[in-house]
């Protein structure tokens, strides 16, 4: 069976697009194919976060992954930090990682524009980090967004690069993974590009978001003055709650706003009502697992500690296997 590797930075909670656009293609992959699912608090030390937050936003994000449908029974779901077998990895891959080529990693140069007092060691060999994450448990494929392909191709460069080394042909070199399908964006609330935490509060629904946070989101989200004829084009901005209640809300419904908005007869106020109850219908459950399970400190400990045992054993054999191929003592 096929190995995936993913990982997430903990960086506070999750929101729809992380949900359609992530985790449910987690959710099918654990499924088919032996899959490790981590979360990266090594990663997020290269922005210095406070000991505190550190700890509760592994604690949120796990949390919100099981609440989703993440099963610990059939995915490996573990915390970076505690499969420390990572670093000696990272630091073996940092030898044939090359300065200039780090230095040349577009994450890296927006990183540094962004915060040129905190341009430390770490955030350059990011790169290598990940890549020690997927080569860590061998791992054939990697479901990644456009934005971590780059990292990606260094993985697999650096993969390359330790086989030739070693004449082995110990690592496979991981490839993106394609979802079924096409990748599915999900736009923000106000007709601003896709959902991201970094793009604001008010256009961003998080899966925790309560009936009273869902409803000022969403009957607040801007609208224009509606349709001025029959089927006129619509506005980015109503384009954007159409593809939300596509999400949410049932094919008969959407049919309905669909023919309403092209004979004109609209209300954008009744659409937005819809679009809130089903949202609101969609999120409650999911929200009351979330609630549950963030609260069950045993429940959480018990998955850690399956989970990281797991981790640590396909963790343990790659290290172990990776210090003969580079010729070290393996008997420490
Ligand atoms: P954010 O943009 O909020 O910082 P991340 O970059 O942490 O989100 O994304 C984590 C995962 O969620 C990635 O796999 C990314 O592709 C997915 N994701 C985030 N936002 C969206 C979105 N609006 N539509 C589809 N997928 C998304
Ligand atoms: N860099 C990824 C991000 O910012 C997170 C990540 C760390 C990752 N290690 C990984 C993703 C390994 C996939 C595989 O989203």
């Amino acid at each position: 069976m096929e190995t995936i590797v993913s990982g997430m930075r903990p960086t506070g909670h999750l929101h729809l697009g992380n949900y359609f656009g992530a985790l449910t293609n987690f959710i099918k992959m654990q499924e088919n194919y032996n899959c490790y699912f981590f979360i990266a608090d090594f990663h997020m030390l290269t922005t210095h976060p406070n000991p505190n937050d550190l700890q509760d936003n592994v604690r949120i994000i796990l949390s919100e992954y099981l609440a989703s449908g993440l099963d610990p029974e059939k995915a490996v779901i573990y915390v970076q930090s505690m499969v420390p077998e990572v670093t000696e990895l990272y630091m073996y891959l940092n030898m044939i990682t090359y300065v200039g080529e780090l230095e040349r990693t577009s994450a890296f140069k927006e990183k540094v524009r962004q915060n040129p007092n905190n341009v430390n060691a770490g955030l350059l060999t990011y790169p290598t980090l990940m890549a020690a994450d997927i080569l860590l448990h061998r791992a054939t494929k990697v479901p990644v967004g456009k934005d971590q392909q780059q990292h990606l191709e260094m993985t697999r460069d650096i993969a390359e690069r330790f086989n030739k080394l070693y004449t082995t042909d110990y690592f496979p070199l991981p490839q993106a993974f394609n979802f079924e399908g096409e990748l599915v964006k999900i736009p923000s609330l106000d007709g601003n590009g896709k959902m991201s935490k970094s793009y604001g509060e008010k256009a961003t629904i998080y899966l925790t978001d309560e009936s009273n946070v869902l409803k000022k989101k969403i009957m607040g989200a801007k609208t224009d003055e509606g349709p001025q004829s029959a089927n006129s084009q619509k506005s980015v901005e109503i384009e954007n709650l159409f593809s939300l209640m596509k999400l949410v809300s049932s094919a008969d419904t959407v049919k309905h706003f669909e023919d309403a908005y092209a004979d004109c007869s609209i209300r954008y106020g009744d659409f937005k009502k819809q679009l809130l109850a089903d949202m609101d219908l969609f999120l409650q459950p999911i929200r009351e697992r979330i609630k549950d399970i963030y609260s069950n400190q045993a429940y959480l400990d018990k998955v850690i500690a399956i989970s990281t045992e797991k981790a640590r054993q396909s963790a343990k054999k790659t290290v172990k296997e990776v210090r003969e191929i580079i010729g070290f003592r393996n008997d420490i």
